[in-house]
């Protein structure tokens, strides 16, 4: 049975092989493969644009993934890429070092909170919070000073390893893993809750056994794109410095430009003692993740005792494609990258403007380049509207992926005053009843 989801792949003559072999053997990620439509076949991408395999063209307002920075297929990162992968693809990274790995290192220290001066690399969000946990544990451990205990906030998502799990929210953890999820204290949303009261409470009942607080700064980004305050960000890195408890800023979402500075963190003037870094890291062309430690973490894993070394290593860490990507995107961040996102940010405060108070509209939020929506949904985060909304946005050649209710638009930067205009066009047409084709079914 061949499902066709739009209307246009009805009239394609030719078999789509992408297609046929995908429904044959690949399996996607967050999909219901027995409900979901055929995925959209995209062959080529270009500054703000993706294209489909008929030449239609898909405004990509959520950087594919959160990941696309500059714009895809920037030419320098492209020429970087090749330029690297011709001299040095790939090598061990025990006992062995390259420029890339280096200067990268150097680069992002110079631009990451102060007092962050160590590099572990990994090559994706999620590991990049593991290693971040991982490192605390043991450090307390290499000290003699052992603490178990990590403190997360509700809402939150850290990626889908196992760690990254516990320390996400637990409602959206695959229940067969739940059993496995080690014991990790839940901290209230800060942008409903009293986050630093209860921060103080845990200190109080459990602080010498707190290794750290592990927060997405400013944004719990996939627990729905909520916006929370820079002082209680300021207020958490207080409480932890006096209780010598570590501060774990996951930035996979918000560094690289998302919430205006280049850091979540310099917007609320904080230095966390753990940041993590993915996604945007390589302009989102290539996976790298990557942890940033300060000296004093470092330090406490620096021994005679091989047994005190830090027990972490992929195989594609520092990858020097990667790095080398990693170095022609921070380069792109110039004065007119940072034009651009003030330009967005204004645009975004614009738009939403007009959507405050609007039929179906529930709320409205903002950080930097990221605007969202919230949805009234008779039915809950859990019913049709997102997808609904997804499928209106795609069938007028806009990129959308709400999560349940909450549309948002989190776009690359090179995105247009007028494109990001259309993006809101289609928000603003749906709200006012209009809806996608309904999908064809042919046998
Ligand atoms: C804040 C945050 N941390 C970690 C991750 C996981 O990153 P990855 O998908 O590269 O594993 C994500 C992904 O969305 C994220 O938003």
């Amino acid at each position: 049975m061949m499902n066709a989801a739009h209307d246009d792949d009805e009239t394609d003559i030719a078999p789509d092989f992408v297609l046929l072999h995908d429904a044959a053997h690949v399996w996607h990620p967050y999909t219901q493969h027995q409900i979901a439509p055929l995925p959209v076949h995209v062959t080529h991408a270009d500054g703000a644009w993706l294209y489909r395999a008929d030449g239609t063209p898909l405004l990509d307002a959520i950087s594919s993934g959160w990941v696309t920075t500059h714009g895809h297929c920037r030419p320098e990162i492209v020429q970087a890429i090749a330029g690297q992968a011709a001299r040095l693809d790939h090598m061990v990274f025990t006992g062995f070092t390259h420029e890339p790995a280096t200067a990268l290192a150097a680069e992002l220290v110079s631009r990451l909170p102060r007092g962050l001066t160590r590099i572990f690399y990994s090559d994706n969000g999620s590991t990049a919070v593991e290693v971040a946990i991982k490192l605390s544990l043991q450090s307390f451990a290499n000290r003699g000073t052992p603490r178990q205990l990590v403190a997360a906030l509700e809402h939150a998502y850290h990626g889908d390893t196992f760690g990254a799990m516990a320390a996400g929210a637990h409602d959206v953890i695959a229940a067969a893993a739940k059993p496995l999820q080690f014991d990790i204290a839940k901290l209230p949303d800060p942008s409903e809750g009293d986050t630093v009261g209860a921060l103080e409470a845990l200190l109080a009942a459990r602080g010498s056994e707190l290794a750290a607080v592990i927060v997405e700064p400013l944004l719990v980004g996939a627990g729905g794109m909520r916006v929370w305050d820079e002082r209680v960000l300021r207020a958490i890195r207080d409480r932890t410095r006096s209780a010598g408890v570590h501060l774990i800023a996951d930035e996979v979402l918000t560094g690289f430009g998302r919430t205006g500075p280049m850091f979540a963190c310099e917007r609320a003037e904080v230095s966390p003692d753990l940041l993590c870094i993915a996604k945007g890291l390589t302009g989102g062309v290539l996976p790298l993740g990557a942890t940033a430690a300060t000296e004093d973490i470092f330090d406490a894993f620096r021994s005679g005792d091989q047994g005190k070394m830090f027990f972490h290593g992929q195989a594609f860490a520092a990858n020097p494609i990667a790095c080398a990507a990693a170095l022609a995107s921070l380069e792109l961040f110039d004065e007119e990258s940072e034009d651009n996102r003030i330009r967005i940010e204004v645009a975004h405060a614009r738009h939403l403007e007009a959507f405050r108070g609007v039929r179906g509209v529930r709320s409205v939020r903002q950080l930097g380049t990221v605007a969202a929506i919230e949805l009234h949904s008779p039915s809950g985060y859990a019913g049709d509207i997102g997808r609904d909304l997804a499928a209106f946005a795609l069938a007028n050649g806009v990129l959308l992926q709400p999560l349940g209710t909450v549309a948002y638009c989190l776009p690359p930067y090179c995105t247009t005053d007028d494109e990001l205009a259309s993006v809101y066009d289609v928000m603003r047409r749906f709200l006012d009843g209009e809806r996608a084709p309904r999908p064809v079914f042919e046998v």
